[in-house]
């Protein structure tokens, strides 16, 4: 039998955590034969720590065989003790009348305290995944309060937004999204747009079968703006579909992706002109465990343009949370 992979997820009794925990006990993040110990964080108050007991207790009844131990707790530095995998769920969701970006100032302190727990007592070479609001900014603040870890790994969740574009392209499309390679998207906010210049459906160019008009107001449009559609019509923000997307980031990472571009938002390199340290989201080709940046891609225009978006939001919340920091 392989050695347990000690797994943090936090916001452990939220609406994602809700949906991630029972399929990653079930094997669907690391594989069906890799046992785990699963760390689950909450807020240290009594509806939280409640909510997070009843869960805990469903996992119990669930059976997992490769749930080789479940800890729930309210100290992160219990949690995240020689933790190999956290995924960083839990902060507040954005309501109707916000932008995810109105979220650094509610959520940003989590990150850092989280940022210097894992500093302290996790694993050196920690893959995280950062998916609460707005979580590219989130993942640069636990990055720069974790200085003594690997700074490659501090990631943050793309994927949600490549699977809507995999989806809204299949069905204009007439295919499947199984057809669908080499899509990338960049931020996880509102001027976050899909880049299509290098997708093919079923080995041919996506641009050439959908018309640009579509593209840029239908397609762009309805995947930036997913986000408050479903917040819309179902009163809570996207969960199962999160979840999903986390589950597909961490697979991925861990145990490959075949030689097909991934979508993770990683601290730039200098790659394509976005600033070095900047968490940013790129096309990826993941093998053994670790993930390397698509390079030598032309870009187009209208690429740039939505790039340089981009780089304007999130460097201005960069701005704010180095302040944050700096007091931190
Ligand atoms: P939720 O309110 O249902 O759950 C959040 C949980 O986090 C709560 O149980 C809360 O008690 C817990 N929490 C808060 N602070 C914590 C802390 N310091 N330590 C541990 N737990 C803490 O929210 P949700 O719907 O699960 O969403 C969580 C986050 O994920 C939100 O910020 C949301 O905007 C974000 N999100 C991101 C994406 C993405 O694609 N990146 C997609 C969907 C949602
Ligand atoms: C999403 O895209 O569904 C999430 O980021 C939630 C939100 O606030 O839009």
């Amino acid at each position: 039998m392989k050695k347990p992979v000690k797994v943090v997820v936090t916001g452990a009794a939220g609406q994602i955590g809700y949906s991630l925990l029972f399929r990653i006990g079930a094997g669907d993040m690391l594989g069906t034969d890799q046992p785990i110990d699963l760390m689950m964080l909450e807020r240290n108050n009594e509806q939280s720590l409640k909510n997070s007991r009843g869960v805990q207790m469903e996992l119990d009844d669930c059976a997992f065989p490769l749930l080789n131990s479940i800890t729930a707790t309210s100290d992160p530095y219990v949690c995240f003790k020689d933790a190999e995998i956290a995924l960083l769920v839990g902060s507040r969701p954005r309501t109707a009348d916000m932008q995810r970006a109105d979220l650094l100032a509610a959520n940003a302190q989590i990150f850092v305290e989280q940022g210097k727990a894992m500093n302290e007592v996790a694993d050196r070479n920690i893959k995280v995944l950062v998916v609460g609001n707005p979580c590219n900014t989130n993942a640069y603040i636990a990055r720069r309060c974790a200085p003594d870890l690997n700074p490659r790994n501090f990631t943050a969740m793309m994927r949600l937004d490549e699977n809507r574009t995999l989806t809204q392209v299949a069905q204009k499309t007439n295919s499947t999204v199984a057809q669908i390679s080499q899509l990338a998207v960049c931020n996880h906010g509102g001027t976050m747009f899909p880049a299509l210049t290098n997708a093919t459906v079923a080995g041919k160019p996506a641009l050439d079968l959908i018309t640009e008009d579509w593209y840029v107001n239908e397609l762009i449009p309805t995947v930036a703006k997913r986000g408050s559609a479903i917040i819309q019509a179902r009163g809570h923000s996207s969960a199962a579909s999160a979840a999903n997307a986390a589950i597909d980031h961490i697979h991925d990472w861990v145990l490959g992706s075949n030689g097909e571009w991934a979508t993770m938002a990683v601290p730039s390199d200098g790659s394509y002109g976005i600033p070095e340290g900047l968490t940013f989201g790129m096309p990826v080709i993941c093998k053994d465990g670790d993930y390397e940046i698509v390079k030598g891609l032309e870009l187009n225009q209208f690429q740039k343009d939505h790039i340089a978006a981009n780089i304007r939001a999130l460097e201005e919340e960069r701005a704010i949370v180095d302040e944050i920091i700096a007091k931190a």
